[in-house]
């Protein structure tokens, strides 16, 4: 049989769209998060996290095709992120994962992705 990538499992584009969606519609009224964001117009930032994790998950390269390598710590190294900032962001995408509706298994293979890289993309402690 032909291998199905995650990304086409759980729905393509269409999937990834929503999520994020939902997940910055949480932003904008997120007083730890929305502060962050330097851009008042959210849409070029939902735009960029949508492509990421759609080429991360076996879509599209298109994220690299217009920002190159990810370089994820690097490129939040301007914003401080502590605990308070990790768990906003999480409780955010959290709230849009469950909504997506994604059977139990591809739920917790992707919540499971997200915690890391939250984690990892830790840079502030005080
Ligand atoms: C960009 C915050 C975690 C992926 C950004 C930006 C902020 C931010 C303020 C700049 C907005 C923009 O112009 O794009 C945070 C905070 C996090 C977090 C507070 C909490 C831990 C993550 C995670 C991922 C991620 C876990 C991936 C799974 C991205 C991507 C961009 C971005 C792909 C755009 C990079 C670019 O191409 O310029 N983030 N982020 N972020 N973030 Fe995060």
């Amino acid at each position: 049989p032909e291998q199905v990538s995650f990304f086409e499992a759980v729905g393509g584009e269409e999937t990834f769209r929503r999520i994020v969606g939902r997940f910055y519609a949480e932003v904008a009224t997120d007083d730890v998060l929305r502060p962050l964001y330097p851009e008042e117009d959210l849409g070029p930032a939902e735009e960029r996290l949508t492509l990421f994790l759609m080429q991360y998950w076996g879509g599209p390269h298109t994220y690299s095709e217009q920002r190159g390598h990810p370089r994820l710590r690097m490129r939040h190294q301007p914003f401080p992120i502590g605990p308070i900032e990790r768990d906003a962001w999480l409780r955010c995408m959290r709230i849009a994962v469950d909504d997506a509706g994604l059977d139990k298994a591809y739920r917790d293979q992707l919540w499971q992705y997200l915690e890391m890289a939250a984690n990892s993309l830790m840079n502030a402690w005080a």
